[in-house]
């Protein structure tokens, strides 16, 4: 009897070594390194703002002609893209620090300036 609890117990170590053993690698996938602008565009906002997507087509109504897609906005303040991503606008939600980190919004925002 005690024989057999000896092993159980051994087992338990070991599946708990191991599994702790496991978990080590994804903690250091979550702290990997910030999204560049590019890539936090095609993650998070391409979806609604190339040719066709819903922001494009809303913008249009209220954007220079051949304006209405972000990458294309001759001006396109840091400040905008921040209110805009932060606070939302009429209907494109709202994205949290978590969604897109702040160091990661100012990277976005000045990266979009910078392309027109
Ligand atoms: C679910 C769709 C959706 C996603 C995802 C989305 N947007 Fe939007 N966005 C919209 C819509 C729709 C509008 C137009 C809102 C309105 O005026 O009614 C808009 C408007 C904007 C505007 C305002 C432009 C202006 O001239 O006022 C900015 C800036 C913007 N989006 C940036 C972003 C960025 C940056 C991302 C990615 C982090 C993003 N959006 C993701 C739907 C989206």
């Amino acid at each position: 009897m005690i024989a057999r609890l000896a092993l159980v117990f051994a087992g338990l170590t070991l599946a708990l070594a191991a599994s702790a053993q496991d978990t080590e690698p994804q903690v250091e996938a979550t702290s990997a390194a910030p999204r560049t602008g590019p890539e936090i565009f095609a993650d998070t906002c391409v979806f609604c703002h190339d040719a066709r997507g819903w922001g494009t087509r809303s913008l249009v109504q209220r954007t220079p002609p051949g304006q209405a897609e972000l990458l294309q906005r001759q001006v396109l303040p840091p400040a905008l893209v921040r209110n805009a991503v932060r606070r939302g606008v009429g209907s494109m939600p709202q994205f949290t620090p978590t969604e897109i980190t702040d160091e990661e919004l100012e990277v976005l925002a000045v990266w979009l300036d910078s392309l027109n």
